[in-house]
């Protein structure tokens, strides 16, 4: 564990001072707004946490992520102290944090035709980032599960589940514990896609195959979060590979 801390510790050094070198931009994205996922959300017949797409879904995909900016106040965590710690800051929407994880959802979303599902907490997350890394590694330590506010319902409509999340101290986010111990996804094709500062996947995939056995789960994507600049080109040059694509 002490080996795993160092090399976020180091990760995120690198992070702090990359930033510093000016690599800060806005992505002006294509997908839906938060307050346009809002809306949205109450129009789904599935479950009113499910964002489903005008494309109508030829592939029978969900894009299920979690992100901290989500869950907790976006305006409150764009901050120079965030843009430091994290480069989910360093992309906003209309003047506010978006999370890198949001990012690629949106975008595998918008090119599948897929559904979009965000993890939330029902509980926010402090709006300094020190204390949710804090936070973060007594749940993953304690083993606790949080409630979840957003609620997936019945999966029957999906072959496929992709499944968007950040490296928290080399495993999954307890948060996306909970969501997977509250869904059954057997016979579904799962890709699981992650965010790090450079943990990768660590022990994810393990976690994700253990905790759902009836699924097939496999490697989408790693990506290091001071390349989310090339979010998009990323999950483009995979969904290539998938058969997803019009
Ligand atoms: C609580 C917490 C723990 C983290 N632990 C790790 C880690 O162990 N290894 C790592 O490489 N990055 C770690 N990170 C960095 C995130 O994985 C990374 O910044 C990610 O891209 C954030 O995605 P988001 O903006 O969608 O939340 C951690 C971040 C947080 C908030």
């Amino acid at each position: 564990m002490k080996k795993k801390v160092l090399a976020f510790a180091c990760a995120m050094m690198v992070t702090a001072s990359l930033t510093a070198c000016g690599i800060n931009e806005v992505v002006n994205g294509t997908a839906p707004s938060s307050s346009q996922r809002q809306g949205e959300l109450a129009n789904s017949p599935v479950s009113p946490s499910v964002v489903h797409n005008p494309q109508g879904n030829p592939h029978k995909i969900l894009v299920a992520y979690f992100t901290y900016p989500e869950n907790t106040d976006a305006k409150a965590i764009h901050s120079d102290k965030y843009d430091v710690m994290s480069s989910a800051s360093l992309k906003t929407r209309d003047g506010v944090a978006i999370g890198n994880n949001t990012v690629i959802a949106d975008y595998i979303a918008n090119q599948t035709g897929g559904d979009l599902f965000s993890i939330l907490t029902e509980k926010p997350y402090p709006t300094s980032y020190d204390e949710t890394v804090d936070q973060g590694k007594e749940e993953i330590q304690n083993q606790e599960l949080p409630a979840l506010k957003s609620h997936v319902g019945d999966l029957s409509g999906y072959d496929t589940i992709i499944l968007v999340y950040p490296n928290w101290w080399s495993t999954l986010p307890a948060p996306v514990q909970s969501f997977l111990k509250e869904t059954d996804m057997s016979g579904k094709q799962v890709y699981a896609i992650v965010t790090s500062g450079g943990s990768g996947f660590s022990d994810t995939i393990q976690t994700i195959q253990q905790a759902e056995p009836g699924a097939s789960v496999h490697e989408g994507f790693a990506l290091h979060h001071n390349d989310m600049a090339n979010a998009e080109g990323a999950a483009q040059k995979w969904l290539e590979r998938t058969g997803w694509l019009p």
